[in-house]
């Protein structure tokens, strides 16, 4: 009995330390379209710095004039409990996020078929850093966006994103509470 809730401590404790990370780092990260070879990858949106800051030696681009615009994170392990989201993007760009909606979804299909986080309401523009929460379990994070800039249509530019969650390890609790 009592090494029954010795175990049921250890494992809470394991949980709570593994929702504290930043699982971005675990994945991949595709976009719509590339500015060209080198700059405005979609990888670079979830390596640091942290920031709004806007270089395409650190941002994600899309292409101009390309719609939808779309930029999405693949978990390297499968899946994973998503417990927030964190978006910086462009400074001063506010603009040409109105309208994006974020989602979380278990298929890369476009337009995303999941579960919508969070859409911009309108009026008004979006806040440039964004802390989304999203309790949902899921394969596939996507930025959205088919609004975006009169001139260029949707762009994508993320700087930063941070996706805050859980590892998917419902094995554990089967292994310990059978
Ligand atoms: C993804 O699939 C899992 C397992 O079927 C399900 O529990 C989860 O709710 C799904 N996530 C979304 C965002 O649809
Ligand atoms: C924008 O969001 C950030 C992060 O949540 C917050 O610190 C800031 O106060 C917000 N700015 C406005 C104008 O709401």
């Amino acid at each position: 009995m009592s090494l029954v809730l010795l175990i049921m401590i250890h494992t809470t404790f394991k949980l709570t330390v593994i929702a504290q990370h930043n699982l971005a780092p675990f994945g991949t990260a595709t976009q719509s379209s590339l500015v060209d070879d080198v700059q405005g990858k979609p990888h670079f949106a979830i390596q640091p710095p942290i920031s709004n800051a806007f270089n395409l030696a650190i941002c994600s681009h899309t292409a101009l004039s390309s719609k939808p615009a779309w930029w999405m994170f693949q978990f390297s392990f499968g899946s994973a409990y998503i417990t927030e989201i964190k978006v910086y993007y462009r400074a001063d760009f506010a603009y040409r996020m109105d309208g994006f909606k974020l989602y979380v979804t278990n298929t890369s299909t476009i337009p995303p078929e999941g579960y919508l986080c969070y859409e911009d309401p309108d009026p008004g523009l979006p806040n440039i850093t964004q802390i989304i929460p999203c309790n949902q379990l899921g394969k596939y994070v996507i930025y959205y966006d088919t609004k975006g800039d009169e001139t260029y249509g949707p762009l994508v530019e993320l700087c930063y994103v941070a996706i805050n969650g859980l590892c998917y390890i419902i094995g554990y609790s089967i292994f310990v509470f059978p």
